[in-house]
């Protein structure tokens, strides 16, 4: 389907959910700003600028300040802030595919953008500039509406869909690069511009800041500095593209050919254990039970290996696998790479919290249709985490020797994005990228 239909689908769904939203909370008029640039203290720098992610859900125009004016039944009004400029570009708007989706009025200033808001009765704002919304009468930010909204975010449209396979196909594109420079011996520094380049974007265009860990830093999960040293053992690789704001999130671990054979038989295990777990996803399953299954397979695996001297059920019990594997198994994925209401129990914005012996998942959520998850199972050797079980009571069931052998080579985690389907799931990652 054309983009714009996909598109223009995308808007009506999207504005139907709004609507009945709105209705539910109490308001006839939503109004959301792409948003202000964050500026850095006692300077004149900004941040690279990023759209409010629930514009972005109703618009893909890029850029701060614009405004968007939502009402059930009507078309919706983008105001955009075209200022005229000698400092910035200015692009000119063009005709993007998106914009018969919308009324347009141009501001030239943000007295010009809040004048063609107006002062719509019973209306909402969200975003991060709520004084001129304030001054018209408005409610900023409501807790209700906000939670509401960030539920219907977990259920991707087709246009959505599409988004996140072209942001899924740049970033395998750059993994291909950046595990060929890492092959070929280069530098983290030298594997990030790899990456970039195959991405065909500016570094602050990527889905986050790229992890980009060889050897040990590898266990260190969000590890962001680019060390110039070359031919590390292992390669770490975390990054993803956004294709029209959508994010792709895809990790990748590879060894170089003299690496330690006990390191490269785990890495070989995680794969194993991640695709089955990624193969796992269906409608109906509760997000929470494959993270504890993740954690039994991780434990398999480590007494397989000879690192943990446990059965599996007893290893996650002891919470003994919990050193190796600190984070969750996913979260949902879109705008936002942690993408919100992963623990929401509902629209009404009911929380549910993780349980307590997995405090670190992020999505508590039963799998439904229409959801992309991220699957990211890890297995790493970190110091700070591995320290107190050499001291406890259960120091004796762990291989010290082993794990300090392995422990420079880092850790090991394979994340792929998984679309959920009304059967089943589509792994959009392996789609591109099958290593
Ligand atoms: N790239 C961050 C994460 O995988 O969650
Ligand atoms: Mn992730
Ligand atoms: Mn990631």
């Amino acid at each position: 389907m054309p983009l714009t239909e996909l598109f223009l689908d995308h808007l009506k769904v999207r504005l139907a959910y709004a609507g009945q939203a709105l209705a539910a909370h109490g308001f006839d008029t939503l109004v959301i700003s792409s948003g202000a640039p964050y500026t850095h203290f006692a300077d004149d720098q900004e941040a690279p600028f990023h759209t409010v992610p629930h514009f972005r859900h109703y618009c893909p125009i890029t850029g701060p300040h614009h405004v968007l004016k939502l009402r059930p039944g009507k078309k919706p009004l983008l105001v955009r802030f075209a200022p005229e400029d000698f400092w910035y570009e200015q692009l000119p708007l063009g005709n993007p595919f998106w914009l018969a989706g919308f009324d347009l009025e141009e501001a030239p200033s943000l007295e010009a953008v809040w004048a063609a808001v107006g002062r719509p009765a019973r209306a909402t704002y969200i975003g991060n500039e709520p004084e001129p919304a304030l001054a018209a009468g408005m409610e900023a930010n409501p807790a209700g509406l906000t939670a509401c909204l960030d539920w219907g975010r977990s259920y991707k449209t087709p246009y959505e869909v599409h988004c996140l396979e072209e942001a899924t196909v740049r970033g395998a594109k750059g993994h291909m690069a950046g595990r060929q420079a890492f092959l070929a011996g280069a530098s983290e520094l030298e594997i990030h511009y790899a990456f970039v380049e195959a991405v065909e974007c500016l570094e602050s265009e990527l889905a986050f800041p790229s992890i980009v860990a060889q050897n040990e830093k590898g266990a260190t999960l969000h590890y962001e500095n680019k060390r110039s040293f070359r031919k590390g053992q292992t390669l770490l690789l975390d990054c993803g593209a956004r294709t029209l704001g959508y994010a792709s999130d895809i990790t990748r671990v590879t060894t170089a050919p003299g690496c330690d054979p006990r390191f490269k038989a785990l890495v070989a295990g995680m794969e194993r254990n991640q695709k089955a777990l990624a193969a796992a996803v269906a409608p109906g399953v509760p997000f929470g039970d494959l993270h504890h299954l993740s954690h039994l397979k991780l434990a398999a695996l480590l007494k397989e290996h000879g690192i943990l001297d446990a059965g599996p059920e007893q290893a996650v019990d002891l919470g003994l696998t919990r050193p190796f594997y600190p984070h969750g198994l996913g979260h949902h994925l879109g705008i936002q790479v942690h993408d919100v209401a992963g623990k929401l129990a509902g629209p009404d914005g009911s929380f549910a919290p993780p349980p307590a012996r997995h405090p670190t998942l992020r999505t508590t959520r039963t799998i439904e249709p229409g959801q992309v998850i991220t699957i990211e199972p890890g297995c790493y050797f970190i110091p700070m985490l591995l320290q107190p079980f050499r001291e406890n009571g259960q120091g004796q069931r762990f291989n010290w020797k082993l794990i300090d052998q392995l422990s420079p080579l880092g850790g090991i985690r394979i994340e792929d994005d998984v679309l959920v389907t009304a059967t089943g799931s589509r792994n959009l990652t392996r789609e591109q990228l099958q290593d």
